[in-house]
C-alpha cells in the first residue's frame, strides 16, 4: 500500500505543513509523543516533497526534505562516518524501479541483496576501544550525535565486553520489546510519571534521560559495523572488504545481538522477487514479534556494490527502507463499555473514534481490566495511540498526554453488574459479577419478569438473585413450578408477598402468545454489549441504571 502524499495547495499550506511536520520529529527525537502518528507524517513530507519540487525557489530552510531525522536531532559528538538515513519505498513497483535505478547507477544488476526487518527504535552508534563498550552516541543530524553513554549497561544484546579485544563501532537500534515496555510504563508511573505512548516514544525518553531515580532495560539490535580511526590496519581493511551479510555474522560472533536471534533474521536474497517475497514474509510474521517493526531494510550486500552507489547527504543509495503499513494510528477514546462474559466477567472495551489501520477501521480496542484503565490514567476524550497488527484485537497503548485539552473526563467504574445488576466481586484484577455463571440466568429471568413481557408483579431483580442464589430456579419454567413452602423459605418473604407473587406468576401463565414469545432472553437486544445504556463513565450516571429500556420490575 502506497502512502499517499498530503495535498498541499499554496505556500500557506506549505509553510504551515513544514511547522506540523518539524514539530512532530522534535517531539519523536525527545522521546515525546509525536501530535503526528508516522503514517500522518509521512504523509506531509511526500506532500512536502511533491510541493517543494514545483517550487524550488521557495524552499523552506527548516523543511526535514533531504535531513536525516527531518532536521530535529542534535548533538556534539561528531561521528567518524556519517550516519545516515534511509529512503522509502511502499510498494513492489517502486522497490523494482529503485533497483532499476541502482543498477544504471553502479552500471549492472544488484546480484546479492540482503533484507532485515526495519527496526522500530533509535539509532545508536556504540564504540568499542579494546573490546570495552567506551561510548555510546545518538544519531542525532548524521553528522555528529548526543553522548548517551550513561545507558551503558542497560541495552540488553549489547555486551560491555566484545568476545575479541577489538576495536570497532557497532550500529543499530536501540527498541523496548513489549515485556520491556510494560515494564517501563510501570516503573514510571510507579515514579509519578506520564505513561509513555509507545515503545518507541519510551525508548527515545528513557535513552536521553540522563539522571533517573531509576534504570529500565532497553534491547539493541545491531545492523552495521564499521572501523573506527584507531583499528588496528588490517582489520579495518577487512571490515570494509566484508558484504553486509558478514558483518553481520562477525557482529554476532563477537557476542552484539543482531536480526539473526529472531524470528526474522536478515537473508540473502539474488532476485527482485526473492527480496519482495521476503518482504511479505516478515510482513505476515510482524504481529507476533515481541518487537516493533515498521518495515524491511534491504542492502546491496556487497561491499563494491555500496561503494559504486555511495551515498547522498541523507541516505546511502544502496539501500532502502520498505514501509510496512502503519500499525498505530492516534485516534479518540470516545467512551468505555462494560461487557458481562459468560464467566461473569466484567471486561471494558474502548469505543474510538473510528480509525483506519492497515485497510481495517477500529472502532474498538481491548482495555484489559479496570487496573489497567487506572494504571494507564485513561480518560474519556484522551488522544489515544490504537495498536494493530495482523489479525490480533487492537489495543490502546496508551494515551498521548500531551494532547489533553482538559475537557477530557475521568472513566468512571460500574457499581453493580452491567448486565444482572448484582453485586461486583472486585477482589482480583479481573472483575467479576457476583452471580458467576448465573449472572445471564438473572438477567434473563429479570427480563422475562418485566413489564412488556411477562410483567410478573413482585419479581424484581433483588428476588430474582434471590431466587437464583437459592438454587430454586435454574430457567424460565422453573419459575411456573415455584411452591409456597419454597419461596416462604426465602429471606423477607412473609406470607403476604408469597401469595402475591404465586397469584402474579400464576396470572403470567395467562399471557398472550406474544408476551411469552419475547420473554425469553434471546429474544430481546444483547444487554451485554448495551451501548444504549446511558454511560456509567460519565459523572452524572455513575452507576447502571437498574431499570432499562426493557422495564424489568424494579428489585
Ligand atoms: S541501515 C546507512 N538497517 O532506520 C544505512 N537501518 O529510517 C543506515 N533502522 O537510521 C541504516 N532497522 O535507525 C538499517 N536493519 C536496519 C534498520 C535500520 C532500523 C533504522 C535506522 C535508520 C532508520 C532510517
Amino acid at each position: 500500500m502506497t502512502t499517499p502524499a498530503a495535498v498541499i495547495v499554496d505556500a500557506a499550506a506549505y509553510a504551515q505543513a513544514v511547522e506540523d511536520t518539524v514539530k512532530a520529529a522534535a517531539a519523536y527525537y525527545a522521546g515525546g509523543t509525536s501530535p503526528l502518528d508516522d503514517d500522518a507524517y509521512d504523509q506531509l513530507v511526500r506532500g512536502i516533497a511533491a510541493w517543494e519540487t514545483g517550487h524550488p525557489e521557495q524552499v523552506l530552510p527548516d523543511s526535514p526534505t533531504g535531513k536525516v531525522a527531518g532536521g530535529a536531532a542534535e548533538g556534539d559528538v561528531p561521528h567518524t562516518v556519517a550516519m545516515l538515513s534511509l529512503d522509502n519505498v511502499f510498494s513492489p513497483e517502486e522497490f523494482t524501479a529503485w533497483t532499476a535505478s541502482l543498477a544504471r547507477r553502479i552500471g549492472h544488476d544488484v546480484t546479492v541483496f540482503s533484507a532485515e526487518p526495519k527496526l522500530d527504535g533509535l539509532a545508536i552508534a556504540a564504540r568499542y576501544t579494546d573490546g570495552r563498550l567506551t561510548r555510546l552516541i545518538t544519531r542525532g543530524d548524521g553528522t555528529a550525535g548526543e553522548d548517551v553513554s550513561h545507558a551503558i549497561g542497560t541495552l540488553e544484546g549489547l555486551p560491555l565486553e566484545l568476545a575479541e579485544p577489538v576495536t570497532v563501532e557497532v550500529r543499530g537500534e536501540v527498541l523496548m520489546t513489549t515485556a520491556q515496555f510494560e515494564h517501563a510504563n510501570e516503573v514510571r508511573v510507579a515514579h509519578g510519571g506520564q505513561p509513555f505512548a509507545n515503545p518507541r516514544g519510551a525508548s527515545a525518553g528513557t535513552l536521553r534521560a540522563k539522571e533517573r531515580a531509576y534504570t529500565v532495560p532497553m534491547t539493541f539490535f545491531g545492523y552495521g559495523l564499521l572501523p573506527l580511526p584507531d583499528t588496528e590496519a588490517a582489520l579495518a581493511a577487512r571490515l570494509g572488504e566484508l558484504a553486509h551479510s558478514a558483518l553481520m555474522a562477525q557482529a554476532a560472533v563477537y557476542g552484539v545481538n543482531t536480526t539473526a536471534a529472531t524470528a526474522v533474521p536478515g537473508i540473502t536474497a539474488t532476485t527482485v522477487e526473492q527480496v519482495l517475497a521476503r518482504v511479505q514474509e516478515i510482513a505476515a510474521l510482524r504481529a507476533t514479534l515481541p518487537f516493533g517493526i515498521d518495515g524491511v531494510v534491504i542492502k546491496a550486500d556487497l561491499a563494491a556494490d555500496q561503494h559504486t552507489a555511495g551515498s547522498g547527504t541523507r541516505a546511502p543509495r544502496w539501500a532502502i527502507a520498505y514501509k510496512l503499513p502503519a500499525v498505530e494510528k492516534i485516534t479518540r477514546l470516545l467512551d468505555v463499555e462494560w461487557n458481562v462474559g459468560r464467566t461473569g466477567i466484567i471486561a471494558p472495551r474502548a469505543v474510538l473514534e473510528p480509525v483506519t489501520i492497515e485497510g481495517s477501521t477500529i472502532t474498538y480496542a481491548t482495555l484489559h481490566n479496570p487496573a489497567d484503565i487506572t494504571r494507564r490514567d485513561l480518560r474519556l476524550g484522551d488522544r489515544v495511540m490504537v495498536h494493530r497488527a495482523g489479525d490480533v484485537i487492537p489495543r490502546i497503548e496508551a494515551p498521548v498526554a500531551h494532547l489533553r485539552t482538559g475537557d477530557e473526563q475521568p472513566i468512571v467504574f460500574p457499581e453493580v453488574c452491567p448486565r444482572c445488576g448484582a453485586g461486583i466481586d472486585t477482589s482480583e484484577q479481573r472483575w467479576r459479577c457476583e452471580m458467576g455463571r448465573n449472572c445471564h440466568l438473572v438477567a434473563a429471568l429479570s427480563y422475562a419478569a418485566g413489564r412488556d413481557q411477562l410483567d410478573i408483579e413482585g419479581l424484581g431483580h433483588t428476588r430474582v438473585v434471590q431466587l437464583v442464589d437459592a438454587g430454586l430456579v435454574a430457567d424460565l419454567a422453573d419459575l411456573f413450578t415455584l411452591t409456597r413452602e419454597q419461596l416462604l423459605g426465602l429471606e423477607r418473604m412473609g406470607a403476604t408477598s408469597t401469595d402475591n407473587l404465586l397469584t402474579a406468576i400464576e396470572t403470567a401463565k395467562g399471557q398472550p402468545l406474544s408476551r411469552v414469545l419475547c420473554a425469553p432472553k434471546r429474544c430481546s437486544r444483547s444487554r451485554a454489549s448495551a451501548p444504549r445504556r446511558p454511560h456509567p463513565s460519565s459523572p452524572s450516571s455513575p452507576n447502571w441504571p437498574r431499570s432499562s429500556t426493557n422495564s424489568p420490575r424494579p428489585g
